[in-house]
């Protein structure tokens, strides 16, 4: 933990997190083995349980709460025109420079002198050279500029090119979203800070469909929709602000971005951004293509192309935010580090771990007796390797919301066990009969 220069109090550093990660099983380096591949990281068992969850949280709230939002799930693999109407093969560039001295490569806005952060040599810069980020790869087997396609670098696009399939299969009406989750890939020329800027991530966007005379209050309101869904699910909002984009800064297709700000390890970073788009996507894609897209507006007897607001971000972005903002290290009753992660039990990769006080052979078919009660209803974890003390601490670390134990009284006296809470400690014994009633109770939001 470092000491945090705005906020004055202590903060997760980058190492301690990147540790654990490793360590639980949430994260790992991809293809370690060979050293590693820059920008890539793959999710391990914890991770991939929580990815799913945060996942869930947001499919949630944008789908299945809402009359007005459906989703889809579009191929990552897009005719190449797309992309040349949407903007992406001229404008989606960063400007790349390269130190003549030890050949580093770096994106020129990102420098903050002449001086190469590398080597350290002064003034080797080379100019800067607009460097496209899309991934491009051949389809069928000739290798030629025919042949060529891009990895999506945005899933946007998959939606805009469905807005009419949708339109007329579902029978929408305006204001309509179409929400999305999937892969990107971006060419970054500095992928760095874990799991922040990688070159394969994880979208969920949202395309909210309007007429252009609402656009300006739902990109208002669609921003404090989406705080309301970091702070439901337990997002500190001290860490959180929002920061409208200057002119100079806006995407090519962007009217107006604000871009909710996470205050990370290595200080405040884009979490989510929440643009205008205007109508600049589906105007490009009916020009491109020759197609009518639009909305008829049965009451005004007239074709509008409508406006478009986009919330999206990155699930592992969004994970890292809510797992520097769990982390704590607290000293408990005996003086002993406490690590713990306070993740909201929606987003918490098990939510129940069963604990048998030892592995004495009375207490092992009872303790699995309860962990297949309760593992038909959430992620749980069968735990009797070590202390009771130690294992709980494991479950701390990991974010368990709720510890169930089984000792001694349950098998020789009542059938009842102790829930132990992950934040509070506190200790709770309910008869076996009404456990999951019990752990159902403690687990608000969880599905
Ligand atoms: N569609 C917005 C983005 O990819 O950031």
């Amino acid at each position: 933990m470092t000491l945090d220069p705005d906020a004055q109090k202590p903060r997760l550093d980058m190492e301690t997190l990147v540790s654990l990660c490793k360590r639980r099983g949430f994260i790992f380096q991809s293809s370690e083995i060979y050293g590693g591949l820059q920008g890539a990281w793959d999710y391990g068992p914890l991770g991939v349980e929580m990815t799913a969850n945060i996942k869930r949280a947001w499919w949630r709230a944008m789908v299945q709460e809402r009359d007005d939002i459906v989703g889809i799930d579009a191929s990552i693999l897009m005719h190449p025109q797309v992309w040349k109407a949407s903007g992406h093969v001229d404008t989606f560039v960063d400007p790349m420079v390269d130190c003549r001295n030890c050949q580093s490569r770096f994106r020129e806005d990102e420098l903050q002198s002449d001086v190469c952060p590398t080597c350290g040599q002064r003034g080797q810069f080379t100019e800067p050279r607009m460097f496209n980020l899309m991934l491009r790869t051949f389809l069928g087997p000739v290798q030629d500029d025919a042949a060529t396609v891009y990895l999506r670098p945005e899933t946007a696009q998959g939606i805009f090119v469905n807005f009419e399939n949708v339109l007329n299969s579902m029978r929408r009406k305006l204001p309509f979203g179409i929400a999305q989750i999937g892969k990107s890939f971006r060419n970054e020329i500095t992928p760095r800070n874990f799991i922040f800027r990688v070159r394969e991530l994880e979208q969920m966007e949202m395309e909210y469909f309007c007429y252009p005379e609402t656009s300006l209050a739902l990109h208002e309101q669609w921003i404090e929709e989406r705080r309301n869904w970091y702070a439901r699910f337990g997002l500190k909002m001290e860490n959180l602000r929002v920061r409208a984009h200057a002119k100079e800064e806006l995407s090519h297709y962007s009217q107006a971005t604000s871009d909710f700000e996470y205050l990370f390890p290595m200080g405040w970073g884009e979490l989510e951004g929440v643009a205008h788009r205007g109508a600049y996507d589906l105007t490009q894609h009916a020009s491109s293509s020759g197609k009518q897209i639009s909305y008829f507006d049965e009451e005004r007897k007239e074709h509008i192309v409508p406006h478009v607001i986009e919330p999206a971000l990155g699930v592992g972005r969004c994970m890292l935010a809510f797992m520097t903002d769990a982390y704590d290290e607290e000293i408990d009753e005996k003086g002993e580090k406490r690590v713990v992660l306070h993740l909201h039990p929606a987003l918490a990769p098990i939510k129940v771990a069963v604990l048998p006080l030892s592995r004495n052979e009375k207490l092992t078919p009872k303790a699995r007796e309860v962990h297949a009660l309760v593992r038909k209803h959430w992620m749980t974890q069968y735990d009797d390797a070590q202390s009771i003390g130690r294992r709980y601490r494991r479950q701390d670390e990991i974010g368990t919301p709720l510890c169930v134990t089984v000792d001694f009284q349950t098998v020789e006296e009542d059938n009842a066990v102790t829930i132990r809470e992950r934040d509070s400690m506190a200790q709770v014994r309910v008869p076996v009969a009404g456990l999951v009633d019990a752990l159902r109770d403690r687990l608000p939001d969880v599905v």
